[in-house]
């Protein structure tokens, strides 16, 4: 490319320099063994039989090699470029997309302080701060005892409870720097606190073999759901006999 003067102008393509590396870890496996390979294949196969297209699969599958190896590894993502037919190209596009795939090792717990705009003002730029002071660690790092890794996430569409803190993706509500501490606390002396609302905690590990779809076996005993702020607003409308304006179709 040229400038106005017709000068070389060189322009640096790809991710800037001081961002992390694209599912690039000192250490991360290129290849599976053929043992894993083997019991991964078979896992790969239920799950890409439930989709009329094979790569619709891709989604599932990185869970399923992220519940191996706690994060997207060179092998992971050779493994399912495989099983789909896809190029190593096309399976990171998609896999860069999307922040619950992790490029770097997970601890036991991936505890996720919502900094996003409603958190942020309601504490959760406090909680955040805290917990890296309390655990010694910054974003995207794991305490040396390998049981958290803390991480700050954007919006969990669960601002009705603000300031949240999500650990392996259920949910811990109306947090404060204090109760943050001790649940992470909790985590690391192995007494995972109940959630405030969702199943009870599981390894990451578990968690991405739940997500890439297989059996949650943890009890169910309707603790998920709707709780009463998000229910606030249908309360009022229905209090007030409020209903919704027609729509222009007449329906
Ligand atoms: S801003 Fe935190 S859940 Fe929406």
């Amino acid at each position: 490319m040229t400038g106005p003067q017709g000068e070389p102008v060189f322009l640096h393509l790809g991710p800037p320099p001081e961002e992390p590396g694209q599912f690039v870890v000192e250490g991360a496996p290129e290849s599976y063994p053929p043992d894993v390979k083997a019991r991964l294949e078979v896992d790969a196969k239920e799950i890409i039989g439930r989709y009329p297209n094979g790569r619709s699969a891709l989604l599932p599958l990185l869970h399923l090699v992220q519940s191996e190896d706690s994060y997207l590894t060179p092998a992971g993502l050779e493994f399912c470029g495989e099983q789909l037919g896809l190029t190593g190209a096309e399976v990171a596009a998609v896999a860069s997309f999307y922040t619950m795939y992790r490029r770097g090792p997970t601890g036991d717990y991936l505890v996720g302080v919502c900094t996003n705009t409603l958190c942020a003002v309601m504490g959760g730029d406090a909680i955040f701060e805290s917990l890296k002071e309390h655990l010694g660690i910054d974003n995207d790092q794991t305490t040396e005892d390998g049981k958290v890794t803390l991480q700050h996430v954007e919006c969990n569409a669960a601002c009705d409870y603000a300031p949240v803190v999500m650990v392996n993706w259920e949910f811990f509500d109306n947090q404060t720097p204090d109760s943050a501490r001790e649940l992470v606390d909790g985590l690391r002396s192995g007494k995972p606190p109940r959630p405030t609302r969702g199943a009870e905690l599981c390894p990451f590990r578990q968690t991405e073999r739940i997500l890439a779809g297989f059996p949650d076996q943890r009890p169910d005993d309707g603790q998920g759901g709707a709780g009463a702020a998000t229910l606030a607003g249908l309360r009022v409308a229905q209090e007030r006999d409020m209903q919704a304006p027609p729509t222009g179709d007449g329906e």
